[in-house]
């Protein structure tokens, strides 16, 4: 495949999830029928070396699958504890009812999976569900190829339909004869993972992407809409002020990856997990496999009262993940923002409790939210303006050239020094430090400052203020939405910068497009020091418009 050499297989495989991903096109078909229609796109680099950075050598083939969107939120709110009962003589099993959906993030109520298939059971037309490749996919990797994309489309053993009758039929016991139905609860709340560990093996993928949709889906099933905007600032769901648990689940079960995919080389993944969810069984694929034994005979089913099922190619066959961002939680964030559900979104108050609890456990004070707001519609300014530089230049790969990263420490210090006592830098490389030391240093953090890496994933550890700012470094020409999507979803300001130039959200002309020129990833990325510098004075100063 000609595609540039020096992306690494898991951009290529984010560009490529961007460029084939399968558009939401209402309107255009009938309900509950699918049409493939396939391109396939070439670009060839131009004869001109210079211009060579503004194009893409590649060949994609782009696949649009059109589905009709549904919108839902059937049924009640989600209620804790739910689903004590066995269900060992009812005569009826209860109906699956869908609480929450987006593309790849679905809530359900009383869902059943038996050797391998998802069951809804309902007496209601097919057409009143999401639909099927909205919800699951065959869990597959992902790879650009035509044939990948199909593969990954759900079949017949991935999701089915079934009325309550034919699921007493097959499941059921004679209950005259005082038979036990064949059906085992899983009690409480599951959050079921249904991708490989392509991607859950990265900290910023975890952490930033599946971690903060599940959260906006726990969250939003559990707080009643508000659309007045008089939420907007609310600094914690306010249960409990100093440390609330976050949603409370029961197990996460990574069903397809084995207890080495979702964790990161550097352990985050555990940090966050275990920190935040500390009672939270973690299963993993042997776990899933073995239910499917147990029900290999399709006789016997589990039955989830409460499962939120995440699917990563289902989301990216949505609107918000496959056309705009590239962000699985994009999906759930968005969704939950628009139906005025998720509390604190100027402020990422529906993220603070598993961001507190993060902290918490790093050994960082609890938030005083009276010093952090100037009313109730403002965030104040910090006491101290604290810059963290995040320095790649030990790693060998994506980093600053020797004199950019020398021209950039010198006007960072420089800068500092002018403006006197309140203002803080520091110049860290992340891996030098231990992790809680790398999450207590976010948490105080007004500017964080990197080039385009993993250690950006910290952002989601800061705490909101007046003037919080992530700026990403990226080799001219470059962009990806990895770090300015959460950046904005948390309500703090992204700026990208290349070289001598900068844009941010509301100031000329908005996001640049997503690309990966050569260079992206090397060791000779160009920055000019006093350009960053005097965009944070700037930005701490005030003199940035925009959103
Ligand atoms: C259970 O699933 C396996 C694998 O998909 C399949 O081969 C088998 O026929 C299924 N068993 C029943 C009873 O449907
Ligand atoms: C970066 O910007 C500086 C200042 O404008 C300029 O002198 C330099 O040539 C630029 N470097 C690259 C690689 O574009």
């Amino acid at each position: 495949m000609p595609i540039r050499y020096n992306l690494s297989r898991r951009d290529i495989i984010l560009v490529l999830l961007g460029a084939v991903a399968v558009h939401l096109l209402p309107s255009s078909l009938h309900h509950g029928r699918q049409q493939l229609v396939v391109e396939t796109v070439c670009e060839q680099p131009p004869p001109n070396p210079i211009e060579k950075t503004v194009y893409r050598t590649k060949t994609a083939t782009k696949i649009a699958t059109v589905f009709q969107p549904t919108t839902t939120t059937v049924g009640v709110q989600a209620a804790p504890t739910a689903g004590k009962a066995p269900l060992d003589f009812v005569a009826s099993f209860p109906e699956t009812h869908i609480l929450s959906h987006f593309p790849g993030w679905t809530l359900f109520r009383d869902v059943y999976v038996s050797n391998g298939t998802f069951y809804i059971v309902s007496d209601q037309a097919v057409s009143e569900f999401p639909q099927i490749p909205l919800m699951i996919s065959t869990p597959l990797e992902a790879i650009n190829s035509p044939e990948n994309i199909e593969a990954r489309m759900p079949t017949k053993d991935t999701l089915q339909f079934i009325t309550p009758a034919e699921a007493v039929r097959r499941w059921g016991g004679n209950v005259r004869r005082g038979e036990k139905n064949r059906v085992l609860t899983v009690d409480g709340n599951t959050v079921l993972v249904n991708e490989p560990g392509q991607f859950l093996g990265h900290y910023y993928h975890l952490c930033a992407e599946l971690l903060i949709g599940v959260q906006a889906m726990l969250i939003g099933a559990v707080t009643p809409p508000s659309t007045d905007g008089s939420r907007d600032f609310d600094l914690m769901p306010k249960h409990d002020l100093a440390f609330p648990a976050p949603p409370f689940v029961d197990r996460f079960i990574f069903a397809r990856t084995n207890p080495n995919g979702w964790r990161d080389r550097p352990d985050f993944n555990v940090y966050f997990m275990r920190a935040a969810f500390p009672g939270t069984t973690i299963e993993e694929e042997n776990g899933w496999e073995d239910r499917m034994i147990m029900t290999a005979t399709g006789d016997r089913a589990w039955h989830f009262p409460r499962l939120l099922l995440t699917d990563r190619s289902a989301s990216h066959r949505g609107e918000i993940c496959g056309s705009r961002t590239q962000r699985i939680a994009a999906e759930a964030v968005e969704g939950m923002r628009k139906q005025g559900k998720l509390l604190g979104v100027r402020v990422g108050g529906w993220w603070a409790p598993v961001r507190e609890s993060i902290l918490r456990f790093a050994g960082v004070p609890p938030m005083d939210e009276t010093a952090m707001m100037v009313h109730n519609k403002a965030l104040a300014k910090p006491s101290k303006i604290v810059i963290t530089y995040l320095s790649r230049q030990s790693t060998p790969r994506r980093h600053l050239t020797r004199e950019a990263h020398l021209s950039l420490v010198d006007a960072l210090e420089t800068l500092v020094k002018r403006k006197g006592p309140n203002w803080q830098l520091n110049i860290v490389e992340a891996e030098r430090l231990t992790k809680d030391e790398q999450i207590k240093l976010a948490a105080r953090t007004t500017v964080l400052l990197g080039v385009h890496g993993n250690g950006l994933t910290h952002l989601i550890s800061m705490r909101p203020n007046a003037l919080s700012t992530v700026i990403e470094m990226f080799y001219p020409g470059g962009f990806t939405h990895d770090y300015q999507w959460p950046t904005h979803a948390l309500g703090m300001r992204h700026f990208a910068v290349w070289n001598d130039t900068w844009r941010t959200e509301g100031v000329g002309e908005g996001k640049p497009r997503v690309d990966y020129p050569e260079g992206f990833q090397g060791d000779y990325i160009p920055v000019h020091g006093p350009t960053v510098a005097d965009l944070i004075e700037d930005r701490v100063e005030g003199r940035i418009a925009g959103i």
